[in-house]
């Protein structure tokens, strides 16, 4: 029984496996459009549960499509509706959904609770997204970068605004995979400083630059997230919207990327805020194709929670 907390937990030939076998699925999924086979049903008989403490499209889509198509069931869950959002504590969350259910994913606010689920819980635990990390983001955006231009190690990532959650779990998966990893924000908003030393202790260049067009100088993929996370407080709007206005991500500032630039965002964009519509429909944008890799990535984060 595994865990997938966090990218940093999760050793690289692992992320590998991951990877490999998200590409395997997915090829065979399109294999099946065209009168192939993919009739592996290895979570036949399995109960997930998805717990939301925060809003979500694309991570409640696509594990409850993930799992329905490895022939599991799901059972969505809301915070608020909860037990849970009433005073019951997370450790007795844990234990009583483990009588239930065979792997537990969760969004929630502080890593903590994550956390302290993971380790109350009698069955595996995904991250789906936390104050702090995003690593199933992370998993697909690394899968959809080497789709499109091969492996990423050794490759400059661009991140354009706040160093927020999804942000530190791109570092992460610098360190572990071996890219390296330029910031561009102002100060207030670095990425946390535990994800930078974990990407530089592994050998990753991590620059912090404030200027956006010597940010994404040879840069092979841009990114940036909204500049207001759902954790962050409704009255920071004005004054992120008013920091963060510089690094908009706009066709001028593409272009001055490395040649065959990949644009990526985790979704849901802002447009006109943290990037615009021209590069979010433009040819180096990618945006559809990672939120159709969340589902093939999670589906492999399943199987190598379960060892099935
Ligand atoms: N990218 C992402 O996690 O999207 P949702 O908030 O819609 O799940
Ligand atoms: N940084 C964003 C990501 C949403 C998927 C947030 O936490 O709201």
């Amino acid at each position: 029984m595994r865990s997938f907390l966090d990218l940093r937990q999760t050793a690289p030939e692992e992320i590998r496996g991951i990877l490999a076998q998200a590409a395997a699925m997915k090829a065979a999924r399109a294999g099946r459009a065209k009168g192939a086979s993919d009739d592996v049903q290895p979570l036949k008989d399995r109960m997930v549960a998805l717990i939301f403490e925060k809003p979500s499209t694309r991570t409640r889509a696509s594990f409850d499509v993930g799992v329905r198509q490895m022939g599991g069931e799901t059972l969505v869950l809301t915070g608020k509706e909860m037990q849970l959002g009433h005073g019951e504590t997370i450790a007795d969350t844990a234990r009583v959904l483990s009588r239930y259910v065979d792997l537990i994913m969760i969004r929630t606010f502080d890593e903590a609770s994550l956390n302290e689920l993971a380790e109350h819980a009698s069955v595996p635990v995904i991250n789906g997204l936390t104050d702090a990390s995003h690593p199933c983001q992370i998993m697909a955006d690394v899968m959809t970068f080497e789709e499109k231009r091969g492996s990423i190690a050794g490759r400059k990532v661009a991140w354009l605004g706040d160093g927020n959650n999804v942000c530190a779990s791109f570092l992460h998966a610098a360190g572990q995979l071996g890219f390296d990893f330029t910031f561009c924000g102002p100060p207030n908003l670095d990425p946390a400083a535990p994800a930078v030393a974990f990407a530089r202790e592994r050998g990753s260049k991590v620059a912090i630059e404030r200027d956006p067009a010597r940010a994404v100088e040879g840069a092979d993929l841009v990114v940036t997230d909204t500049w207001v996370s759902m954790h962050d407080a409704v009255s920071t709007r004005e004054r992120r919207h008013n920091q963060l206005r510089p690094y908009q991500v706009d066709a001028r500032l593409m272009g001055r990327a490395g040649p065959g630039a990949l644009f990526m965002h985790c979704l849901p964009a802002h447009r006109g805020e943290e990037v615009t519509s021209e590069v979010m429909d433009g040819p180096a944008s990618v945006v559809f194709d990672e939120a159709e890799n969340r589902l093939h990535a999670q589906k492999a984060i399943m199987r190598w929670c379960l060892g099935v």
